[in-house]
């Protein structure tokens, strides 16, 4: 009886919201309304709006959630709004579930764009930036390596890597931040951006938007994204006391440091009222963007060379005849993408057909603008279709192919970029972190192991439905064939056969 009462409740309120702002709207030349509602529901939702623009054209309106949005699903729309007009859209939107999770907006990735959250974004890339240049390659080769002689091992035995991965790129952002790599605290906090996760995508959480005040009733989501949320402060909260205790002023061994620092100067010297839930809301934003993010481009990679053997064996010519055929000690360095234009290719080709933040985050218009000739009222919710982008046919040739090759004619290949991460004001914080995990986590695993299916059918290249920000992967295994003992074997049995 609750959830009809509660649809039907929720469709009165909606449908007198709308119909209340309506009259003022009626002068302006608004993008196409696409009809119906409940959009959000259709469990690929960022092809659903891509087929919607076959109609409506790249710019439409629609109702999703509890207000109207503007989507756009071209490279144009979405750099007109991130380049050219960025200032124009670089709000965020304010909801009931954002303030809860984000301490009332101390947040960077949906705090709203003001003086004091420009100074916080500054501070926490700063601090991202300290961290990937002084550490983060030697890092990740240490990590990979770890990885890769468990999985020697384990040869041949299969394996769910996207678990692996998800340690492997929440252990790099544990030590980053908190110099901690111990395999507790690295399980704690991976299970409780898990636990986030899930909890915040339930549909008892997706209500609150429509009907605020629910929030004082004990809906079941509620009472558990309470409890994680608790779970993740009191992690954070420790990490913070016991740094305040051993910091040495000037010296930063790690983004903890650096921002507890930052914030003091910026509080001392320009009075800015950043203080100590800034500084935790960066390292959560810091560690559920950068964990699961990372996690899935890399196992979207590695789904791709399943269904393509025949990519990962050149992608393996490559890395042999640039760096030699691998050995116990040999390394592969940031700087080697360079020399290795296959690879590089391969990442770019993956991230535009699975791009793992799809939708990107959603924009508000801070003032009245407008988006290819359409006017934008001040405050209404713009999303940005990446994933459309990346797929428009009159950008690139055969949009649905898995075609690496295409970004190997410099003159031909498009700048994605700003598609994969978006940009200006309101870019990801990770992109510098991200592109150096992913990079040197395949290469060494390629040079290492062949990556193979387990018997029977391919695992799927369709994402699990879209809810909530990532663009998931359907669960998986693999096995990893070291591959100087797999030639040798692969010899041996031709002979027997
Ligand atoms: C493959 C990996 C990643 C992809 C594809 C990705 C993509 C994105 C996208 C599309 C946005 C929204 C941009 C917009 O609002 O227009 C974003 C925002 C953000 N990302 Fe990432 N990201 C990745 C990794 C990371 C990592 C590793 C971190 C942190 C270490 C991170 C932290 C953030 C933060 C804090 C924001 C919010 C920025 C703001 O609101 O101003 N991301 N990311
Ligand atoms: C990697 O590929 C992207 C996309 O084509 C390109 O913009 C970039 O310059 C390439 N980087 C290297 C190191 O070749």
């Amino acid at each position: 009886m609750l959830l009809p009462g509660l649809l039907l409740l929720l469709f009165l309120l909606t449908s007198t919201h709308l119909f209340r702002g309506r009259r003022e709207l009626c002068n302006l030349h608004l993008p196409p309304l696409a009809p119906g509602f409940l959009h959000q529901l259709q469990p690929n939702l960022p092809i659903y709006l891509l087929g919607l623009s076959q109609k409506f054209g790249p710019v439409y309106r629609l109702r999703l959630g509890p207000q109207e949005v503007v989507v756009l699903n071209s490279k144009r729309s979405i750099e007109e709004i991130l380049v050219t007009k960025s200032r124009d859209f670089a709000g965020r939107p304010q909801g009931v579930a954002n303030n809860l999770i984000s301490k009332n907006q101390a947040d960077v990735s949906m705090g709203d764009y003001t003086h004091l959250w420009k100074a916080h974004k500054r501070l926490t890339r700063s601090a991202l930036l300290y961290s990937v240049h002084s550490i983060l390659e030697s890092l990740v080769e240490q990590v990979t390596q770890e990885l890769c002689e468990r999985m020697r091992a384990q040869a041949g035995t299969p394996v769910d890597i996207q678990k692996e991965f998800s340690l492997l790129t929440c252990r790099i952002i544990s030590y980053l931040s908190f110099t901690d790599k111990e395999d507790t605290v690295v399980q704690a906090f991976n299970n409780n951006v898990q636990d986030l996760m899930t909890t915040w995508e339930h549909w008892s959480i997706k209500i609150l938007e429509f009907l605020p005040f629910l929030r004082f009733f004990p809906i079941p989501g509620l009472r558990k994204l309470k409890q994680a949320l608790e779970t993740r402060n009191c992690l954070v909260e420790k990490q913070l006391r016991q740094h305040k205790e051993t910091m040495v002023a000037g010296q930063w061994r790690d983004i903890t440091d650096f921002m507890l620092q930052g914030v003091n100067k910026l509080q001392g010297e320009r009075g800015l009222e950043l203080h100590d839930d800034h500084v935790l809301m960066s390292l959560v934003d810091i560690l559920i963007g950068g964990t699961e993010t990372t996690a899935s481009a890399l196992a979207w990679t590695v789904l791709f060379l399943l269904h393509h053997p025949e990519i990962q064996k050149r992608l393996q010519e490559e890395l042999d005849v640039q760096l030699g055929p691998r050995t116990s000690d040999s390394r592969i360095q940031y700087k080697d993408r360079w020399r290795l234009p296959l690879l590089n290719a391969t990442i770019s080709e993956v991230m535009r057909l699975r791009p793992v933040v799809p939708l990107g985050l959603p924009h508000r218009a801070m003032q009245p603008s407008s988006i290819m000739g359409y006017d934008i009222p001040k405050g209404m919710v713009i999303i940005t279709n990446l994933q459309g982008a990346l797929l428009d046919s009159t950008v690139w040739e055969q949009p649905h192919e898995f075609r690496p090759e295409r970004f190997l004619d410099p003159a031909g290949s498009t700048n994605i970029n700003s598609m994969i991460f978006g940009c200006g004001p309101r870019s990801c914080l990770g992109e510098p972190m991200a592109r150096l995990e992913i990079f040197l986590v395949l290469a060494q695993l390629l040079h290492t192991f062949t990556v193979l299916p387990l018997e029977g059918a391919l695992p799927s290249l369709e994402p699990q439905p879209y809810s909530g920000v990532n663009l998931k992967l359907q669960p998986f295994q693999v096995r990893l064939q070291p591959r100087q003992c797999c030639e040798i074997a692969g010899e041996g049995s031709s002979f027997a056969g």
